[in-house]
Formats: C-alpha cells, structure tokens, sequence
C-alpha cells in the first residue's frame, strides 16, 4: 500500500534517503517512519537504536524542539540540526553529534543546504557504500545495491562518509580522512532474480543441491576433509581446544543444535550451544581452550556479534571461528578463522539454503576437529565425505515428494497449532521445521523431543493439533515408534517423515511419506530439513501470507 503511495506521488530529484524500518520504539505507523527530520533543514534514516535517546530527548525538549515520533531516531536528527546552528557543515555536524549517541547506528543524511551531498556514518550498525557508474548509494547491505553496482565500499566502525555524485570521501573514528578499499562483489546477476519461481523461499529451496555442492567444492577431497578449509591455522587450533561453544540466533542456532549432537558423539569434544541474546548478557564462562564458533547467514545479527565480542573480552585466549555466508560482514572481520557457506544470495526472510549449508559446514568442522584430535579414524572420514557428497542427489530425490507434501499441506488450512516431534538431531530438525511453519504461515508451532512428550505436551493432542514426527532409520527409531503409538492413542492427526527402512507401522489419521533410504548420522537431519521446508511453503501458500517477508520479521537483525 505505501508502494503504490510513493509511486503515485512521483518524486523528482537526483538525490534521497529511505528506510524500510524494522519498528524497535514505536508502533509501525506513518508518524514514526523514517526519514525523521529536523526544522527542514536536516533528514535522516537510522538502522540501529540509540540507547541514550531519552536523555538527549528531554535536553532537546528543554532547548525548544518539538518531537513528532515516538522513535529513538528523531534525536539524531535534531542534534545534527542543532550543531549546524553553530556553522558547522554537513559533515562536521554529522561527526559531532555522533559523539553523543550510545548505541548502534547506520545512519543516511541529507539537508536542502547541501543539495548534491548524503553523509553516511555507521557504528554497531552495518553500512556500505555503493559505487556506481550514474551515482553512488548506501545501504545496510550489499544486497540492496546489487541491482546499481557491483562495486562496495565497507565502512568501518566510527567511521562517516561525504558522497556526491563525483566523490566519495571517507574519515574514520577520529575524523581523519581515510582509503578504504573498493570490493568487486562474486553475486551473479541471476542469483538475485526469481527466474521462474513465485517466490524467494521456493527458489531457494529448490536451490539447495547447487548450494551444498558449491558449499563443498574444494572443502574436500575423494575421501578426507580439507582442515585448512577453515583457515591455515585451523588444523593447529583444532588440536589445542578442549570445548566448543556455539552461539548463533534463530535458525542458524538451530544449526547449532544438531552441531552439539555431531561434535560430542562424532569428534568427542564437549558442545555447548546457546542462543546469543541470552550469551551475552548472562556473565558467562569463558574458558581456555574454547573454540567459540558463531553461526550467522548475514554475518550481521546484532546479538551474534556482541556475544562474540563479549567472549572476546572475558577471555583473550580463545579461539573464534565463524560459520557465515557473507564474506564482507562484519562477523567474518571479529573472527580468527572463517568458514564461508557457498549458498549464494539468501533473500526470502525464511531461511532454507543458509541453513543447510551451515549443517554442512557444521559436519566438515566436526570431521575437521576429529581428523586434527585423531578421535575420528580415516574410514569414519571416508565414509561422512561420501556422504556429503550425496547430499545433493538426495535432496534433488526429496524435493520430488513436493505434490505430496502439497496435499499434506491442505490440511492445515484451518489448524491453529502443530506439534513437531523427533529424537536426537531430529529434535533440532524439528525445532526448525515448527520454525519455519511459525514464521510463514503463522501457525502457532512447537517442536519436542519425542521422549518429552509425556511430561507436558501430551495434554494439549487432539484432533485439533497435528502431530509432525521425523523418523530416520536410527538407533532411537523403536523410542520414537512407542512415542507415535502414546500420541496416537490421544486421538492425534499424524504426519510422520520416514526413513523407507524405518517401516513406521500405519495407523488410522496418520499419513506416512518415506522420503528416502540408507540416510547416516550426518545426512539424515540434512535430508528431513526439506519435506519440512516444502510443508511450511505450501501451508503459507494455502493461507496467502506474504511469503518472502512474513510479518514483523526481518531477513537480517542488526539491531537487538
Ligand atoms: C532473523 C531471520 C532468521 C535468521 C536469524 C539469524 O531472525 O529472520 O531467518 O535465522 O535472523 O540470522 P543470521 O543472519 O545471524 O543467521
């Protein structure tokens, strides 16, 4: 509805600012949309917040200047509008009233005085810059530009930047002006369309086989994990640490889940894994030895990088590797080692391919700790490798089952809950596919282990609440089969994902799709990801949401 808005009123000029602002204070509403601007002679658009903004709005109040916002935005604007009072430039202003926010910025401004110029300044916050042919731009990601420019500047903390058509002129912290390098960006033209696909979430499921393949290529050999793929450093630090400790938000935490299973009973390595929100402000443990890996598709997650940041500080010894799909963000320049997942340009707000991509990368760094620790034999190396390396044509098998999980989807038309269950990594694997349906379809969903069923949930089965159950072929498949019988003996409509050995006995109101045969340790929690991805596209699309950008959700969360 705003589109049509803007489009109607058709603005004329060479220069702007906009923001689609992820509400942080204040309700979405016109009032608080950005840019925010200050007696007409200042605008400014803000990703971030500004701790302090109610000690600098009430001293604002008290020199006479009237906020028409609930934002944490407007004061940055009024307190640039208030140092140009005093014939500073743009610029100047700019560096000075920066000085006064705590918090985290990316910031985009503009004032009728300086016609042809935009100030950029970031702190906390990512910006880039975008060099073009016809004009030079801004963004909080590169993404954004891609269809102007292919060229980027990345801004640095504390740093402001002058752009005008001709120039771009860079100061760092200090004021001083500065070079910073300019990068070519690898993304395709293509990777960025939808080519023949609806939608974004459907074009990157799809995208999967190509994503592993890309994320495996030259990370390993016929039959061994290349350790250096993490860095040249890595096979040394593998050897040295005693512990991981993975931090990661939403689904990459989720990745982070099945990791714990993967590094404690593969590489035999104690695993911790929290979500970082939580990690960072809970004064934790930092011990020696640690290799504290973050997961992050973006590389942006605010809460992500303060909780590396946090780790860094409460123990200078450990080691940091990041699992990241962004090559320039700003979580790969805070890390000692970095693992990049190949999966290409991930644009729907629901990730599908990052995820399976980091369970990838999470498998090799398993191996890669394994191999350095000498817990793993070359046989078990051989064979996790091989079974990588099958991931693709598997997935390719699974995405087939689609008219299947179409018609399975039909039946949630009305529900308003779901149920996911599963054991050992499926429980990590259902935790996400409740995620997933959550986020697009928003169906409330929950995931269990199955084995907890009985000390809660199992109150709230009835034929109301559908029952999602992950089933490999593995050692815990007769626990889960006795847990399916509990759940069915309440009455439960079942949609159960079976290994083809696993041979889950039918039983009335449960639909069984096997999905595949002969899945390991490794790929299985890979493999079941994607009927359960394919269920929550066909759900939303049944329920007509937006897809790509579900409600009150944002791809990338650089704020906390
Ligand atoms: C947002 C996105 C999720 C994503 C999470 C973590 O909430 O909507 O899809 O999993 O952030 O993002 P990251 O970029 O750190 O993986």
């Amino acid at each position: 509805m705003e589109n049509l808005k803007t489009r109607k009123n058709k603005i004329e000029g060479n220069i702007g600012i906009a923001h689609t602002r992820w509400a942080t204070h204040g309700e979405p509403a016109k009032h608080n949309a950005h840019p925010h601007i200050s007696n007409q002679v200042v605008s400014v658009v803000h990703n971030g917040i500004i701790e302090n903004y109610l000690e600098l709005k009430d001293s604002q109040i008290k020199q006479g200047y009237k906020f028409t916002s609930d934002t944490d935005t407007e004061v940055i604007a009024h307190a640039i509008e208030l140092a140009m009072q005093s014939n500073n430039t743009l610029l100047h202003s700019v560096q000075k009233a920066i000085k006064t926010f705590e918090g985290a910025y990316g910031l985009g401004i503009i004032s009728p005085h300086y016609p042809n110029t935009i100030i950029a300044a970031r702190k906390g916050s990512p910006l880039v810059i975008g060099v073009g042919k016809n004009g030079n731009y801004i963004a909080s990601d590169q993404m954004a530009l891609l269809p102007v420019t292919k060229k980027f500047i990345f801004l640095e903390e504390g740093d402001t930047a002058e752009l005008n058509l001709e120039k771009i002129t860079i100061y760092d912290i200090n004021g001083i002006k500065v070079k910073r390098p300019i990068k070519t960006s690898k993304i395709k033209e293509g990777e960025v369309g939808l080519g023949n696909y609806i939608h974004f979430m459907q074009k990157e499921i799809f995208e999967q086989p190509q994503a592993i393949r890309d994320t495996l290529e030259s990370r390993v050999t016929k039959e061994s994990v290349l350790v250096s793929a993490f860095g040249h450093k890595a096979r040394d630090v593998f050897k040295n640490i005693k512990r991981v400790q993975i931090v990661a938000c939403g689904t990459s935490y989720n990745a982070g889940l099945v990791a714990k299973y993967w590094l404690e009973d593969i590489a035999k390595i104690p695993c911790n894994v929290e979500v970082a929100s939580e990690y960072r402000y809970r004064h934790p443990l930092v011990l020696d030895a640690t290799l504290f890996v973050t997961i992050s598709q973006s590389g942006e997650t605010a809460d992500t990088l303060e909780a590396l940041k946090i780790a860094k500080k409460l123990n200078k010894k450990i080691y940091t590797l990041c699992i990241c799909n962004s090559a320039e963000s700003t979580i790969t320049r805070e890390s000692d080692l970095t693992f990049l997942t190949h999966a290409g340009p991930e644009i729907g707000v629901a990730s599908t391919k990052a995820f399976t991509t980091q369970l990838v990368a999470l498998a090799l760094l398993t191996c890669s700790i394994g191999v350095s620790k000498e817990t793993i034999s070359k046989k078990r190396e051989k064979s996790i490798v091989e079974g990588l390396k099958l991931l693709p044509g598997l997935i390719n098998e699974c995405l087939l089952e689609e008219d299947q999980i179409k018609k399975i989807a039909i039946r949630f038309k009305d529900k308003n809950s779901a149920l996911f269950i599963g054991r050992g990594t499926m429980h990590a694997i259902a935790k996400e596919g409740a995620l997933k349906l959550k986020e697009i379809s928003y169906i409330h969903a929950e995931s269990y282990p199955a084995g907890e069923l009985k000390h809660g949930p199992i109150a709230l089965i009835d034929d109301n609440m559908p029952v999602i159950a992950v089933a490999p072929n593995d050692e815990l498949l007769n626990k889960l089969k006795s847990n399916l019988e509990e759940v069915k003996s309440r009455g439960a409509q079942m949609i159960v994902f079976e290994d083809k050995d696993s041979k889950v006995k039918p039983m009335k109101a449960m639909e069984i799709i096997s999905i595949t045969s002969n899945l390991g340790r490794i790929t299985a929690p890979i493999i079941f990801t994607i009927p359960l991805q394919l269920l929550s596209y066909h759900v939303a699309l049944i329920k007509g949401t937006d897809i790509d950008k579900p409600r009150n959700l944002a791809k990338s969360v650089t704020v906390e």
